[in-house]
Parts: C-alpha cells; structure tokens; sequence
C-alpha cells in the first residue's frame, strides 16, 4: 500500500514543490472509484450522489460533476458550493438534519430537492408549500450498522431520520397537506462493508415503502467501507452492489413500478484518492517510546482523535526496509495528538522505515473527512490541496497565511 509517487510524481516532489502540511488528491482514483459504483449496479437505472461533506473543494466536485455524479449536501453553503461548481439546484438533494426551517426554504428556492428529517418540519414544509414541491422523506430503519458507534446514524437512539415506527404519523402529515413525496431514503452509516447490514436496512426500507403511492425514488444512502490498510480488503462493492440490486429489483416489481436507485458515498469515492503529507519536525527518543513529530496535528486530520481512526502511514523519504522501527506518530498540537491509532482504536506505534528529521510522512486514506474536518486550532493554518490530474499536479486551494486568519476580527 506504500506508495511513493502519485500520477509518477513522487510524493517528496509534490511536498517540496508545494510545501507540507498538504492534502493531496489523484483524480484517476476517484474516477476509478466512479466506474467501481457504476459498475457494481449494472442494469439499474442509478444515481450516484456524492455526499460533498466528505470533501468539498470546487475542483473536486467539478470533477464529480463532469463525470455525471450529483451531490448531496447538508448545509446551504454546502449547496452554494455546488451551484458555483457548475451544478443546477435539481442536481443537488439536501439532507439537513435539524436545521432551522428558513434552510429548508432557501434549498427550495435553488431547486435543490429537500430530504425531510422529523415530523415538525415536514409539517412545516406541508403548510408552506403543500403539494407545489416534491420532497424525500429521511427514514429511520432501526438497524445497527458503522465502523463506530459515532457514525452510525440508523438504530433506534440515532438523530437521524423518522423513526420507522412512525409511519402512521407521517401519513396522516402527508395526506393532510397532499405532499408530494417523491421518495424514501436512508442512510445506515459510514464503513460498513457487509451486504447484510445493507440489505437489512434497505428491506426495513422497502417494507416501509408500500403505503406511499407516488414514489420515484428510493435513497439508499451511502456508507461503503473503504479499505484502510494492506489487510483490511474494504467493500466488495461488486458483490453488495448486486445484493442491494437483487433487493431493489424486488421490490420494484411488487411495489409495480420501475423506480430509480439513488446512493450517496463520500468516503467511497474519495478517501482512496488523498495522501496527507507532513514533515518531520523531530525524531524523540524517549526512554518508553520513540515519538516522530510531524507538522500538522489534529487541526489538520482528526480522524485518530476523533474516532480512533486507522490510517495507512509510510515515510515517503526512506524507501529502504532494512532498517524499521516502532514509532510513535504524532503533531504539533498542544493537545494529545497521536496519528497512529491500531485497528482496534487504541493510539499505538507504527513500524516504520528510519525516520529522521526532515522526512516527509505519508498518510492514505485523507481525501474523505480531512480537509473538511480540519479546524484553526492553536491559530494554524490549514493546509494547502493538491490535484494530480493527466500527470499534472496543480494546487486548488492555497496555504493560508495571517490574513485568513485575521479575516472578520476586530
Ligand atoms: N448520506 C448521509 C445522509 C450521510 O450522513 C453521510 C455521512 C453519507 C451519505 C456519506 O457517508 P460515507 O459514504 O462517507 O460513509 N466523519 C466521519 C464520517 C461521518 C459521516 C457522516 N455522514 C469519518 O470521518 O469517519
């Protein structure tokens, strides 16, 4: 899974050319990754919806736009970002959850389709607009399915969604107002890999479906696993393809109409693409342990931190094996920062080629929930991005200096 160059353009390169901390992001992969989703759910009339919030640079989603993929988005700057990628508002579904209702109304006024998540605001959304504008209503399935509790958003104590037990009350919104409600959706959470957990959520979904007799859609979400290092295979996205294609398939012919199938990955289509480059600030020799201290921290990545995240790291300096050792990765924050998590969530060491100072440290795994999770913690800046696209890597969002973080103060 080390690999020293992107596109042939070694990593070192692109972290001197263009400076560290920097995300980094292959094109090729997230096409791939594109084809792979396609592919999987050959004969189904599908639309895939990037879920934006994965990763939201312009040139990323004009990517996505380019090769035929919609979005889906949860916030309206979210939305915004979209309409300046080149996107029109009925490309883009919005799927807020406990949003103020003016949120909802601004998203209509774009042309943006709206996925509804409680009660009161389907209500709300009933009384406004009755029957003018077409909706998707969020289901809760009650099934437990995520890489951790924190991303798992469709059992019974989730905030997400309509509780499936619900049904009776949303009809009765429904039917009170005449909404249009062209669709069902779902979302069960994010790295789950087995085609139970999918086809349990969609069949609660399905069952769950009969009673509303105008639907053109059923949204089953996204969540596809990706793999996060050498032994950890990932999605076979073939094989749950064809299981939720099978269920979907099913449940057109007795529902009696043919449906459309909408998805919405976010890591699945770009985690894969993105590096994480930093540099070695200092090589520690502790009497308990050796700690290699990189310039970024959880300001930048804070997926370890945050869900004891597993992410593949490499020195992108040392391709040498010969000489490995047990190291301690961690940032520059003054917090525990530790980048080496286990895969059991637990902050460990990471065999390493020698690391000295000055190496450039290679994380995989960053082009889904990186960038977009980073924050100015201790006043840093964020790091830059990169695209590698035809071999050319071009930079797509500058390095920050003193003015953007000054920006707005008094
Ligand atoms: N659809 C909805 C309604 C979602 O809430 C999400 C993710 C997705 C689709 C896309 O899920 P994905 O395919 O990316 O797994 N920050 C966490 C993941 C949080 C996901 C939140 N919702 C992480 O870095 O693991």
């Amino acid at each position: 899974m080390a690999y020293y160059s992107i596109q042939n353009i070694p990593l070192t390169d692109l972290a001197k050319d263009f400076g560290t901390p920097l995300y980094v992001y292959d094109a090729d992969k997230i096409r791939e990754k594109i084809s792979v989703l396609r592919a999987a759910f050959e004969g189904i009339d599908l639309t895939i919806k990037y879920a934006v919030k994965a990763n939201t640079n312009l040139s990323i989603l004009r990517l996505m736009r380019e090769n035929g993929v919609d979005m889906d988005v949860v916030s309206p700057q979210e939305l915004e970002l979209g309409l300046i990628a080149g996107y029109e508002g009925s490309n883009i579904t919005f799927t807020p959850s406990g949003v103020h209702f003016s949120e909802i109304e601004y998203a209509v006024s774009k042309g943006a389709i709206v996925n509804l998540d409680n009660l009161s605001v389907l209500e709300k959304f009933g009384a406004t607009y009755g029957s003018s504008q077409p909706c998707l209503i969020r289901i809760k399935p009650h099934v437990f399915g995520g890489g951790n509790e924190k991303i798992m958003t469709a059992h019974p104590e989730s905030k997400f969604g309509i509780s499936i037990h619900q049904k009776a009350e949303i009809l009765a919104i429904v039917e009170k107002y005449k909404i249009n409600v062209i669709g069902l959706h779902q979302h069960t959470g994010s790295d789950i890999k087995d085609g139970q957990t999918f086809e349990q959520a969609a069949s609660a979904l399905f069952d769950f479906a009969y009673d509303f007799k105008d639907l053109q859609i059923i949204d089953l979400g996204g969540g596809f696993k990706v793999p996060y290092s050498p032994e950890d295979p990932g999605v076979n996205m073939k094989e749950v393809g064809q299981i939720m294609s099978n269920a979907f398939r099913a449940f057109c012919t007795k529902y009696g109409r043919e449906l459309r199938l909408w998805v919405e990955p976010g890591k699945f289509l770009v985690s894969e693409s993105g590096t994480f480059l930093a540099e070695t600030n200092v090589v520690k020799r502790d009497p308990v342990k050796t700690f290699v201290g990189i310039n970024s921290g959880l300001n930048h990545l804070i997926r370890p931190m945050m869900y004891g995240s597993y992410h593949y790291m490499f020195n992108a300096s040392n391709q040498d094996t010969s000489k490995q050792e047990e190291y301690r990765v961690t940032g520059y924050i003054c917090e525990t920062d530790t980048f080496s998590f286990d895969y059991n969530g637990k902050q460990n060491e990471r065999m390493l080629n020698e690391v000295k100072e000055g190496d450039i440290i290679a994380l995989a795994n960053a082009g889904a929930y990186g960038f977009t999770m980073a924050s100015h913690y201790n006043s840093r800046f964020l790091p830059a991005e990169v695209l590698v696209d035809g071999g050319v890597a071009r930079v797509i969002r500058r390095r920050e200096t003193m003015e953007d973080i000054l920006r707005g103060q008094e």
